[in-house]
C-alpha cells in the first residue's frame, strides 16, 4: 500500500483542531499537513497556510508533499454564514468545487466532505430522519452542504473519485472551540456550568436537536476513510446520530453534577435555524455500510465533558487558554 500523506483544510476549526491530532497519532507527523486561512493552533505537526480559494497555492501544496488523501474542513457554519450569504456560499462551495476539481487532477486517492443536519428543513420529517427525505434548508450553509453532497455524489459516479460523507450533528467537545454554529451553545454551556457562571441560552429550552461527543465524531470519521471502497454505498452522505436533547434536558443533566448551576432562555435568529432543522436522526444507513456504532450517550458525554473540563481550567493558569468565551 502506498503510503498515506494527508492534508486538511481548517485544522484550526473545532473538528479540525481534534481530527489533526488523532491523525497525526495513526499516521505520524511526518505525514499529515494541516492547513488554515488562519495562524497555526497546532502544537505539533506540518501547517501551511492555506486559503481555499486559492488554486494555484492549493495545488502546489498537493503536489509538493505528494498528497493521497484530503479531508477538506474548512467553511463557515450555519449562524455566522448568515452574515454574508455570497461570501458563505463563495468560501464554502467554490472552495468544495475546487477541491473536487484538485482531487480528480491530482488522483487523489480519498477525499472527505463534512456535510451537516443544516441540509435538513421545514419539510424534512423531524423524528427518526432517515437518509433520503426532503432537503430543502433555510440557511446558505445548508444549502452549500446540500449542493456538496450532490458535487461529491457526481464526482464520484462520473469520475470515479473516492469521496466520503458524513452529515454530521451538532458536536460536542473539551478539546476546542466551535464558532459561528447554531448548536455551539451545547459547548458554551459547559464551560460557563464549570466556571459557576449564569448561562444565557440563545435557543428556547425545548429546542430538540441531534448531537454527538467529538470522540464518537472523530472514530466515525476515521471508521469511515478506512472502509473498504466498496462498502461505502452512498456516495453524497451518510445520516449519523447518537443522541438528542434540548437546553432543558441538558441544564437538568448538568445539574446533577452542578447543582448551584442556573441559566435563562434568551433566544434570538438562531432559534429559527434550529426550528428548522429535525430533532432525531435514523442513521441504520451507516450502521449497515459501515458498522458505525456510537460509544458515549447522553449521561456518560454529559459526565465526561464535566470532568475533563474541572481538569483543564485546574490546569490553566490563565483560565481565557481554556475558555476562549467567557
Ligand atoms: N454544528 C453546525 C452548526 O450549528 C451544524 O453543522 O452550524
Amino acid at each position: 500500500m502506498q503510503k498515506q500523506k494527508i492534508l486538511i483544510t481548517g485544522s484550526n476549526g473545532q473538528i479540525g483542531t481534534v481530527l489533526g491530532n488523532k491523525l497525526i497519532d495513526i499516521y505520524g507527523l511526518d505525514n499529515v499537513i494541516l492547513t488554515d486561512i488562519a495562524e497555526n493552533n497546532h502544537k505539533n505537526g506540518i501547517f501551511e497556510k492555506l486559503d481555499i480559494l486559492n488554486i494555484p497555492h492549493f495545488k502546489e501544496l498537493i503536489k509538493d508533499y505528494k498528497i493521497t488523501q484530503i479531508f477538506h474542513l474548512a467553511s463557515l457554519l450555519s449562524a455566522s454564514g448568515e452574515r454574508n450569504p455570497m461570501r458563505t456560499w463563495n468560501i464554502n462551495f467554490n472552495g468544495l468545487l475546487n477541491i473536487l476539481d484538485l482531487s480528480k487532477a491530482n488522483n487523489i486517492e480519498k477525499l472527505f466532505f463534512p456535510s451537516s443536519i443544516a441540509v435538513f428543513g421545514n419539510t424534512t420529517p423531524k423524528e427518526y430522519t432517515e437518509q433520503d427525505v426532503p432537503l430543502v434548508p433555510d440557511t446558505v450553509y445548508g444549502i452549500g452542504k446540500v449542493a456538496g453532497e450532490l458535487w461529491c455524489n457526481y464526482y464520484a459516479k462520473r469520475y470515479g473519485l473516492d469521496v466520503r460523507s458524513l452529515r454530521y450533528p451538532g458536536i460536542i467537545s473539551y478539546e476546542s472551540m466551535p464558532g459561528g454554529g447554531t448548536t455551539d451553545y451545547a459547548v458554551e454551556i459547559f464551560h460557563y456550568a464549570v466556571k459557576n457562571k449564569k448561562y444565557s441560552c440563545f435557543l428556547e429550552k425545548d429546542t430538540v436537536l441531534p448531537m454527538m461527543y467529538m470522540e464518537d465524531a472523530i472514530n466515525a470519521t476515521i471508521q469511515l476513510m478506512q472502509a473498504p471502497s466498496e462498502n461505502i454505498k452512498l456516495r453524497y452522505s451518510y445520516n449519523l446520530g447518537a443522541f438528542s436533547f434540548s437546553p432543558e434536558e441538558i441544564y437538568n443533566e448538568i445539574l446533577k453534577h452542578i447543582p448551584e448551576f442556573e441559566i435563562e432562555y434568551k433566544p434570538d435568529f438562531r432559534q429559527n435555524i434550529a426550528d428548522s432543522w429535525v430533532k432525531r436522526i435514523d442513521d441504520s444507513r451507516a450502521r449497515k455500510d459501515w458498522g458505525w456504532k456510537p460509544k458515549y450517550n447522553f449521561e456518560n458525554m454529559v459526565e465526561d465533558m464535566i470532568l475533563n473540563l474541572k481538569k483543564l481550567y485546574k490546569i490553566a493558569s490563565n483560565k481565557e487558554q481554556v475558555g476562549l468565551i467567557i
